[in-house]
């Protein structure tokens, strides 16, 4: 179970960027980071607009005087106060997300930063080995990978249940974007302009998700991939609106990835299956308290969140809040994460390296395996649909 026990001496002093009123996600970080007492909201910067972002904070609770208008005016003056912020969360736009977590950190703070990490690789390796040199940690918001099931799936792998993985099949593949809503609604508009959302549209936007739960579940590194984009929605050329990427990972196992927001009817369809030698497990986002686990020649079994027989030993097997049966959902698997950063921080500032090692979450390195996968679709698409290696050699890791 989640231990609610499990508190820290003082809740770490926590600013937002970005995330301001009507936004698609703020609330999402708010409602995660204030859930269990671990981080307390004191200072933001939630909007562009600054008038109304200010407005909004105090309306939230935060101080007028911490109630900032940039997150730079933020991070200056928050550092000139003894109580000042530890971490900053940033929930703006793509095309700031590397400006404003390399303030960050130059300002000493943790960071926890949506996805995609940055636009380019170089950018995240940057953003990495400045964490490293400030000593601070980059937490990124791929808030799926919080669920209690997903976690599951992975120590199934991680023992053999399943054998030797062969196949995996993800896909993120939502219909809310088959026609051109972006006239009317800011939030899509931003998504499908180059110089806001970076390369990519779908395969930055979700592709990331479902690449990272496939990541995380089977440890399985992609030795190269050929992906195919297009845009059914002419005006959002040169981005995409739909992907479908082929991958190959090291050790011989294969996959596939489709990332749409023209499947029209479907909500999110984001579902991961995963295919062993002797069994396969298949999980979807919109069922997630439901594992489904398939041993060729028996009946298929529905594990259920909760439930004794699942995986018990590792924080995140055992992270429900509730007992099985009463439904979990999104709001727990970010609040799973934020509970994850939060330990993480204070492990680290108290230079606990053991605790902190013991502490999975998103780090840097998942993020800059996102921006990654979106950096290589891109080549490889653009290119005809070539296949690419996904690692180009000698490529500085950061921390050197
Ligand atoms: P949005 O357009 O709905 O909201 C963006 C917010 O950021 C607005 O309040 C805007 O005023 C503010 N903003 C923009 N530039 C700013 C700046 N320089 N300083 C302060 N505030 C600024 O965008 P949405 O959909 O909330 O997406 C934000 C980020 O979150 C994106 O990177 C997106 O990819 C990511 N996202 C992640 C999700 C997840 O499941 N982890 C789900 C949805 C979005």
């Amino acid at each position: 179970m989640f231990n609610e026990e499990s508190h820290l001496k003082q809740p770490i002093r926590w600013g937002m960027v970005g995330g301001g009123r009507g936004s698609q996600i703020g609330y999402s970080h708010r409602n995660a980071a204030l859930r269990d007492g671990l981080f307390t909201l004191v200072a933001s910067a939630f909007d562009l607009n600054a008038q109304r972002g200010r407005d909004f904070s105090i309306n939230l609770g935060v101080d007028e005087n911490r109630s900032y208008a940039t997150y730079q005016e933020m991070f200056a003056q928050e550092k000139l106060r003894e109580d000042g912020i530890q971490a900053v969360s940033i929930a703006t736009p793509n095309s700031t997300h590397f400006e404003i977590c390399k303030a960050a950190l130059e300002a000493g703070l943790h960071v926890i930063c949506e996805k995609p990490l940055t636009f380019t690789v170089s950018e995240a390796y940057q953003l990495k080995a400045l964490a490293h040199q400030k000593n601070k940690l980059i937490g990124v918001m791929y808030g799926y990978s919080g669920f209690p099931m997903i976690h599951q799936a992975r120590e199934m792998v991680r023992r053999g249940d399943l054998g030797d993985i062969r196949v995996v099949n993800a896909q993120f593949a939502h219909g809310f974007h088959n026609e051109e809503y972006e006239k009317n609604d800011p939030s899509l508009k931003w998504r499908v302009t180059p110089a806001a959302s970076g390369p990519t549209y779908v395969i930055g936007d979700i592709g990331t998700h479902a690449y990272f739960l496939c990541e995380m579940i089977t440890e399985l590194e992609v030795e190269s991939l050929c992906c195919m984009r297009q845009s059914f929605i002419e005006s959002r050329a040169p981005l995409e609106d739909n992907a479908h990427i082929m991958l190959k990972f090291k050790g011989g196992a294969v996959g596939t990835l489709w990332a749409s927001a023209v499947n029209a009817g479907s909500m999110h369809q984001q579902k991961i299956r995963i295919v062993g030698e002797k069994a396969s497990i298949e999980w979807w986002d919109e069922f997630p308290n439901q594992l489904r686990y398939e041993i060729q020649g028996e009946a298929p079994r529905i594990l259920e969140r909760g439930m004794s027989y699942l995986y018990q030993d590792d924080q995140g097997v055992s992270c429900n809040r509730i007992g099985g049966g009463h439904a979990e959902g999104y709001f727990e698997s970010w609040a799973n994460l934020y509970a994850r950063f939060a330990h993480a921080f204070d492990a680290s500032d108290k230079g606990d390296k053991v605790t902190l090692e013991r502490i999975w979450f998103p780090s840097v390195d998942a993020g800059i395996e996102g921006t990654r996968l979106c950096e290589k679709c891109v080549e490889s698409a653009d290119n005809g649909a070539q296949w690419v290696n996904y690692k180009d050699e000698g490529i500085n890791n950061g921390t050197s």
